[in-house]
């Protein structure tokens, strides 16, 4: 089989070494790719937002089956159109994927079909906006409509910050028309848990459990990043959290796409909140998430491409998904500066023998060695029996590869052992 990924960062590296385990797989091609994933898979260099650029490849290139794994390509019907042609796919519809795309679809969603979330209210108006803010709760969440790259989200701890991002978002554009709408709901407290499901729209299979640790450093200090590491599973997401999940959110979500005639088909990702009321939705994302997957298909014993093309088939409750009962640890390295400003360019080096464990974010490939071209570089993940092993296996690693201006955080997983130290 010939198998076509879409995306280039560290989620797409661990989706690729996993789908590479079939034996079946000729050819992986990764579309971009990046220096580390050329590696495992052909990469070409096509944008991922590029949606005529990955047909024109994948009609041209007898592509048996595709992977669509980032947020934009899926939100811009990459899935639709490959469909179109006839090739088979991985990932939700444009119709699904708004899931994601808009948070004041995927709010109103919940709210019609009762799935916990916070309290919210949607504006197009920014004097009706700080007219509402006058006399809201403090704190409260401001989050712009559309993708924002992950940015659109800000925590007000006072009414000054909040009257600030409304007038970012809403006058200055700050997040460009993602700020046409905004969505300023409650805020809410607890740990939060990432659950990565398979859903074919009949079945929904949750993931193992994961943690991300957003902050750039230890102690959860500094700016928001993409993930600077992940543990899973997640201590907080306990056996009777998860059935609560099931039944008050996962199952009730796949219906109420189905009923609004959007079946959400692919991965679909709950960022839970587990607050004294119970779980609550923070968000929804319409694919895998980075770096949880990093931790999550390591633990994963079932084949991968078997299950994705069980949920292309509508055939998921057929197969069973099984993880390792282990635990695994993913700690990101990023170039000193990240998430604001940093150098590229500078040599990776990492040993033959845990470069398996290695899922390369941010490199590309100059003279015949791979150079960091991102502000995360890589992830590095180890599993063991106990999320303890795990922790010291991958800083194990961590510390046996570099590249200049090299920074990560070293705490990943100290909040979790903290949690099940104290049960
Ligand atoms: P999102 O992009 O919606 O995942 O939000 C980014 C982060 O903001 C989340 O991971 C939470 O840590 C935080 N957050 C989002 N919504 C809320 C909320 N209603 N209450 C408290 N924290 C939130
Ligand atoms: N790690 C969070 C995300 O993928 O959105």
């Amino acid at each position: 089989m010939n198998i076509l990924v879409v995306g280039g960062g560290g989620r797409e590296h661990a989706i690729i070494k996993k789908i590479k385990e079939n034996k079946l797989v000729n050819t992986i091609y990764a579309l971009p790719g990046n220096g580390g994933i050329a590696k495992d898979a052909i990469c070409v260099d096509i944008k991922a937002t590029d949606i005529d650029g990955i047909v024109d490849f994948a009609t041209k290139n007898n592509i048996d089956y595709a992977v669509v794994a980032p947020d934009d390509p899926l939100v811009l019907g990459a899935v639709d159109r490959l469909n179109e042609k006839n090739i088979p796919c991985f990932g939700p519809k444009a119709n699904a994927a708004i899931i994601e795309g808009s948070k004041v679809f995927s709010k109103e969603l919940m709210k019609k079909y009762g799935i916990p979330t916070a309290k919210y209210e949607v504006f197009d108006n920014m004097d009706k906006a700080l007219e509402y803010i006058k006399t809201a709760p403090i704190p409260t969440v401001i989050k712009a409509d559309g993708l924002a790259l992950g940015k659109g989200v800000i925590i007000a701890m006072t009414r000054k910050e909040a009257e600030d991002a409304i007038v970012s978002m809403m006058q200055d554009k700050v997040f460009g028309k993602s700020g046409d709408h905004i969505v300023i709901e409650e805020f809410l407290e607890g740990p939060e848990v990432s659950v990565l499901s398979f859903t074919d729209g009949k079945t929904v299979v949750p993931m193992v459990s994961s943690m991300d640790h957003k902050r750039a450093f230890d102690h959860d200090e500094g700016l928001n990043t993409g993930g600077m590491g992940t543990i899973a599973p997640n201590p907080c997401y306990t056996a009777d959290v998860a059935k609560e999940c099931m039944e008050k959110i996962f199952i009730p979500t796949m219906n109420a796409m189905n009923a609004e005639g959007r079946t959400f088909k692919g991965c679909l990702y709950f960022g839970l909140m587990i607050t004294k009321d119970g779980p609550k939705v923070i968000e929804y994302n319409c694919r895998f998430g980075d770096p949880e997957t990093q931790v999550v298909l390591p633990l994963l014993k079932t084949d991968l491409l078997t299950i994705m093309q069980a949920v292309t088939n509508e055939t998921l409750s057929d197969l069973k998904v099984e993880f390792s009962t282990g635990s695994a640890c993913c700690v990101v390295m990023a170039s000193k500066g990240y998430p604001v400003k940093y150098d590229k360019g500078f040599e990776i080096n990492i040993p033959d023998e845990i470069s398996n464990s290695v899922y390369v974010a941010g490199a590309s490939t100059k003279d015949g060695k791979m150079v960091t071209s991102g502000g995360r570089v890589l992830g590095v993940t180890a599993t063991a029996d106990t999320l303890k092993d795990a922790i010291a296996a991958a800083y194990e690693k961590v510390e046996k590869i570099s590249f200049d201006n090299a920074f990560y955080r070293h705490d990943i997983g100290a909040k979790a052992m903290k949690i099940l130290e104290e049960r």
